[in-house]
């Protein structure tokens, strides 16, 4: 497949590598230029290209950005994209840590919903529950026992299932996690949040999950900084 990636840190960079070893053509952009991304592509084969390339080259664009630089994106990214190109948001919110407050989202929208809102796109919500560290090193072939397994929340059934197969290939099984606003379940603080389950303790965890957001995933009360 064609895959664009925007975003090249922790994330960005394993899902280069990794899928770029499996043959995907990969074109990769960040904030600083393709210049910058010189090593990442000699060492991957994969195409440096800038933000906005990169949200056209892709079958599937993955969204993988700090979440409070999500709209400082260009606002017309998706203009003329084809409806059938899926994009992934890998996203989490951390306000006290890296974020600053996010309305939206402090106000009970789902991260992947306000996410969704910024970029005027559906988006499909993985990666965000797995240490970029085990993403690269950790996949496994399908029907190993204990297989890591991620949570794939959106609301287009056909565009899920491409993604899980995408995630088959990475060496990770997929979990039908049901809709965006339903993706609080696997959201920063909730029992599948960086835990390496399989499926089945994937299926329980989010069984297990309460959308209250805690007060450690809340921005600070004295946080005056608005994205
Ligand atoms: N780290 C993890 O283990 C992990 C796991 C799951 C999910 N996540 C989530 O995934 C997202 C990415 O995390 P990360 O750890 O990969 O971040 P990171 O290592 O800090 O890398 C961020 C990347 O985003 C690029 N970027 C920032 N602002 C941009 C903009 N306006 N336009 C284009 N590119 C921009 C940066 O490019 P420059 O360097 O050129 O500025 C950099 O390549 C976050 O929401 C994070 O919470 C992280």
């Amino acid at each position: 497949m064609n895959i664009g990636i925007i975003g090249a840190g922790h994330i960005g960079g394993a899902l280069t590598r990794r899928l770029s070893a499996l043959g995907h053509n990969v074109f990769v952009a960040n904030s600083r230029g393709p210049e910058s991304l010189a090593g990442l592509a000699q060492e991957t084969g994969a195409t440096p290209v800038s933000v906005q390339e990169a949200a056209r080259k892709g079958d599937i664009v993955i969204v993988t950005i700090p979440e409070k630089n999500i709209p400082k994106l260009p606002r017309d990214l998706f203009d003329g994209v084809s409806d059938d190109v899926i994009v992934i948001d890998t996203g989490n919110y951390y306000p006290q840590q890296r974020d600053g407050r996010i309305d939206g989202i402090e106000e009970g929208t789902t991260e992947s919903r306000w996410v969704s809102q910024q970029l005027g796109r559906p988006v499909v919500k993985t990666f965000n529950n797995i240490y970029a560290d085990h993403l690269l090193r950790k996949g496994q072939p399908a029907g190993t026992p204990g297989r890591i397994a991620l949570p794939v929340a959106g609301d287009d059934s056909e565009a899920k299932a491409t993604v899980i197969k995408l995630l088959d290939g990475l060496g990770f099984d997929g979990v039908d996690a049901g809709t965006i606003d339903e993706s609080w379940r696997q959201q920063p603080g909730t029992p599948v949040y960086a835990a390496d389950f399989d499926a089945d303790g994937v299926r329980q965890a989010l069984s297990q999950a309460t959308q209250e957001r805690k007060p450690e995933w809340r921005a600070a009360k004295a946080d005056t900084t608005r994205v």
